[in-house]
């Protein structure tokens, strides 16, 4: 083993390092933490990896248009999950909380031609927005779009016998509904399939015990009732607002 002697001036000790130590003390920073990300970090990630089509661009700048429009997933993400769908062999899923639609768009990518997302909202006046960025990328027909309160609809789903049926399911809606839709897709989900929960870092407020608003209380209680389900494997990641990714055991 190679050693190096340093003299500390100051205080005349003497250390023995190796060579290992003194590469690693050089060459990395805080590789077993999570990086910060500032805008310029950000602006490179985006640079070297983002692979976003004209039509997400369009969309995604359409949407930034309207007063609402922090509740688009960003294009990272976006890129993540299309990612997600494809590596699961994803040939169905279930979308909850669809807004314009780029997260829609986004999955509906990653599936095979034949492939179906059912995606649940409130609101027409959003997702006619989407609608024809859908037919634009040529996707429409993998999108069944249902509009209702997403509670019905997946109630729905359970009574038509689709439990253990879909291959991954996208949360994203109102926050105190939460657990109720994981429940509900926990139940929708063949063994093994793959479940992604949006916000669930909630900038932060998850973290701040004296903050009490409601939706936050429901993603903290989600969030530890998910840290106890042995039903299932997990992981949170603290990609953009939070994504807990889900494997059903
Ligand atoms: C955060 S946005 C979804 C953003 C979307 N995933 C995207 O990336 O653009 C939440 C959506 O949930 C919908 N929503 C709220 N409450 C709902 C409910 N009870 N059932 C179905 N959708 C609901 C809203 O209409 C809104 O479009």
């Amino acid at each position: 083993m190679d050693f190096l002697f340093l003299m500390n001036s100051k205080f005349l000790s003497l250390k023995i390092f190796t060579f290992r130590e003194l590469f690693y003390s050089k060459h990395t920073t805080m590789s077993n933490t999570t990086l910060n990300l500032n805008a310029q970090l950000y602006d490179y990630l985006l640079k070297v990896s983002l692979r976003e089509s004209e039509v997400q661009k369009a969309l995604r700048e359409e949407t930034a248009k309207m007063p609402e429009h922090n509740m688009q997933i960003s294009p990272e993400q976006g890129q993540f999950m299309r990612l997600l769908v494809q590596l699961i062999g994803a040939q169905n899923g279930i979308e909850i909380g669809v807004f314009t639609g780029y997260s829609t768009l986004s999955m509906a990518l990653g599936l095979p031609e034949d492939g179906q997302l059912i995606a649940l909202d409130v609101s027409e006046e959003w997702t006619n927005v989407g609608q024809k960025y859908w037919e634009m990328a040529g996707v429409v027909h993998k999108i069944d779009l249902r509009i209702g309160p997403a509670l019905d609809t997946l109630q729905q789903l359970v009574a038509e016998g689709k439990e253990e049926s879909f291959d991954f399911a996208f949360i994203d809606a109102d926050k105190e509904n939460y657990y109720n839709y994981y429940d509900y897709c926990l139940r929708l989900l063949r063994p093994n399939g793959l479940i992604a929960i949006d916000n669930v870092l909630w900038s932060g407020k998850v973290a701040d015990m004296e903050n009490a608003e409601p939706e936050t209380l429901a993603i903290r209680d989600l969030n530890e009732k998910l840290s106890k389900d042995d039903r299932i494997d997990l992981s949170l990641l603290p990609l953009s607002d939070g994504v807990t990714l889900i494997r059903k055991k």
